[in-house]
C-alpha cells in the first residue's frame, strides 16, 4: 500500500501546491513515486477549483517543478482515513484540522516541527515571500521524506 499523505494550508494556492509538488519531487528523485499518494487542500474554501497562485506556479517552474495542473479543493472529512499523513503549513491550520475531527490523530503534524515553526503565508507579499516557501517546503519536505523512511 502506497503512504498517502497530504499537505494543508489556508488557501490551497500558495503553500500547499508547492509542497505537494516539491514532496512528489523527492519522491521521485528517491525512486520511490510508485510508494506515495501525495495531495493538498485548503482548510478554507475561497479557492476551490482554481490553480495555484501564478506566483506558486512561478517559483515552481524556476526550480523545476511544474505545479501548473493542480487545482485547490477543501479539506473533506474522510480526508482524516484516506491519507497516512496530514501535514499543515502553519500553526492556524494545525489547530483548524484538530478542530475539524483530528485531535487526537497521530496522523496529523506541522511540516516544520523540530522546532515547531509555521511557514509564512505569502499571499499578500512580495516574490521574495514566494521563494521563501519555496526552500520552506524542501527543506520541510526532506526532513518529512526522512522521518517516514525511517518510520516505515
Ligand atoms: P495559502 O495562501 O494558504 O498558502 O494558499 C492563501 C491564499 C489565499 C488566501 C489566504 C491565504 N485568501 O485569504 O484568499
Amino acid at each position: 500500500m502506497p503512504h498517502a499523505v497530504l499537505f494543508v494550508c489556508l488557501g490551497n494556492i500558495c503553500r500547499s501546491p508547492l509542497a505537494e509538488g516539491v514532496f512528489r519531487d523527492i519522491v521521485q528523485e528517491a525512486g520511490l513515486a510508485d510508494s506515495f499518494v501525495v495531495d493538498s487542500a485548503g482548510t478554507g474554501a475561497w479557492h476551490i477549483g482554481n490553480p495555484p497562485d501564478p506566483r506558486s506556479i512561478d517559483i515552481a517552474a524556476r526550480h523545476e517543478v511544474d505545479i501548473s495542473a493542480q487545482r485547490a479543493r477543501q479539506v473533506r472529512a474522510d480526508d482524516f482515513r484516506r491519507f497516512d499523513t496530514i501535514v499543515a503549513m502553519d500553526r492556524d491550520n494545525l489547530a483548524a484540522l484538530k478542530r475539524m475531527g483530528g485531535a487526537s490523530s497521530p496522523r496529523l503534524r506541522l511540516l516544520l516541527n523540530r522546532p515547531p515553526q509555521d511557514v509564512p503565508d505569502p499571499y499578500y507579499g512580495g516574490p521574495d515571500g514566494f521563494e521563501q516557501v519555496y526552500q520552506l517546503v524542501r527543506t520541510g519536505g526532506q526532513s518529512l521524506f526522512q522521518d517516514l523512511m525511517t518510520s516505515a
